[in-house]
């Protein structure tokens, strides 16, 4: 986990505002749940992941509950969901959510154990053209923050409907390797075997090309929001690459996949935005069942990205006006703090040094006025205004003070 500091904050406030600039224009409303939820809840995401079984936070409260910090926001905004009623109002309920998840993955550079999510869903309709729709959404965030050279991967993986079957077909295709596969691997063939098809250890490669592929084993819903899901982001002009063998990492998928990278990037990396549809999730949880689209993009990476391709953020001063007094004058310079304040921003020195070493600390601060007061000023109720730049000086009333400041 990390500190942010103010200078590294710019660039974050960017992202940030981007977020949730493009998900309200679509129509997506602001969503905050609690970093902590019920271990009980996080399970039902899928006890076979990854996510869940090697890196939850997990921990009894005073009252004996057994909670965990979330490692993602999708459950506890479907719990949102049902428990707030917005299930009963317009459907889909189209939200966003801005914040951090824990996971204890193993640290490295674009990976943290507290790390950041611009998180968005839509709930309550079934249709693929919302999952064309947080597609799009994606896509318009990742663009206008500047990274445009994107590499987005497309797959479905069908339904509780036809999965079972492709899944029986992948076991048989696999079980004659089985001694063959790595350990993690010869585990999956029983417990999860959709996971084989994303092992990125060398010596199950050789086994994939051959494995039967999901998206030639769709029943026909499936395989009509499949069809239409391309046809959306064909016509949103987003280009993409099928990829048979995106499956994802948490259990609650169905249907539609997605994965945005950065485009030329190659090796082993890490997905800038990731996202599919969970129809089953809700039920999952123990409401009724109810379909839904989304995706998270990361915050930590995006940011990263931008600060590496230079993209110009300049954090502005924290203050616009410093006001600094000499001697003892903390009221006086408290009272015109506070009338320039209705204006500007404000900072004070109420340090006891001189007024010449005031003024370089001012000038460090990146203030474009300072407004110093001596004693005959405080008692004349005058300020002598600064412009730092120009070092241009004028006497002025406290009361005009504000006036000659918005110029
Ligand atoms: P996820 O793929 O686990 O999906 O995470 C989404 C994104 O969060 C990743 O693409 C990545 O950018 C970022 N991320 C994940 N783990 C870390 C980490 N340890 N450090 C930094 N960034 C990280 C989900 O969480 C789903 N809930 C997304 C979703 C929403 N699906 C439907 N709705």
């Amino acid at each position: 986990m990390r500190d942010l500091l103010p200078r590294e904050r710019a660039i974050w406030r960017v992202a940030e505002k981007a977020a949730a600039e493009v998900a309200r224009s679509f129509g997506y409303e602001e969503i905050v749940t609690p970093v902590i939820e019920h271990a009980d809840l996080i399970e039902r995401v899928g006890e076979e992941t990854d996510t869940v079984a090697k890196e939850l936070y997990r921990f009894d409260d005073r009252g004996g509950r057994n909670l965990a910090l979330r490692p993602e926001a999708t459950a506890g905004v479907v719990r949102a969901y049902f428990e707030g009623g917005l299930s009963q109002g317009t459907q889909p309920s189209r939200l966003y959510l801005i914040g951090p998840m824990f996971r204890y993955d193993r640290p490295q550079k674009g990976r943290y154990r507290q790390f950041f999510q611009f998180n968005v869903e839509a709930i309550g309709v079934g249709s693929a053209a919302l999952d064309a729709e947080v597609i799009e959404l994606a896509a318009g965030w990742l663009h206008g923050v500047g990274l445009g050279e994107l590499r987005l991967e497309l797959n479905s993986i069908g339904d509780a409907k036809c999965r079972p079957a492709y899944l029986e077909r992948l076991q048989a295709y696999y079980q004659p390797f089985k001694s063959q596969l790595h350990g993690d691997c010869q585990l999956r063939l029983e417990s999860n075997p959709l996971r084989l098809l994303d092992c990125k250890v060398a010596q199950c490669q050789p086994f994939k090309t051959g494995a039967p592929r999901v998206t030639d084993h769709l029943c026909e819903e499936c395989s009509e929001a499949w069809a239409e899901v391309q046809l959306l982001v064909d016509a949103a002009g987003i280009e993409y690459q099928l990829n048979p063998y995106l499956v994802r990492g948490l259990d609650y998928y169905t249907r539609t996949v997605f994965e945005f990278y950065r485009a030329g990037a190659t090796g082993q990396q890490d997905a800038l935005a990731s996202g599919g549809r969970y129809d089953g999730l809700a039920e999952a949880e123990g409401w009724p069942s109810t379909p839904g689209v989304g995706f998270a993009g990361g915050l930590d990476r995006v940011t990263e990205l931008m600060a590496a391709s230079g993209e110009e953020v300049i954090a502005p001063p924290p203050a616009d006006v410093v006001v600094l007094a000499d001697g003892n004058l903390d009221v006086a310079a408290a009272d015109v703090a506070r009338i320039c304040r209705t204006v500007r921003s404000v900072a004070v020195d109420y340090e006891r040094k001189s007024l010449r070493a005031k003024m370089r600390s001012a000038n460090k601060l990146g203030a474009r006025w300072v407004v110093l007061i001596g004693a005959e000023d405080a008692e004349r109720r005058t300020a002598q205004l600064r412009e730092m730049v120009s070092g241009e000086q004028v006497e002025v009333a406290w009361a005009d003070l504000p006036a000659k400041l918005m110029r």
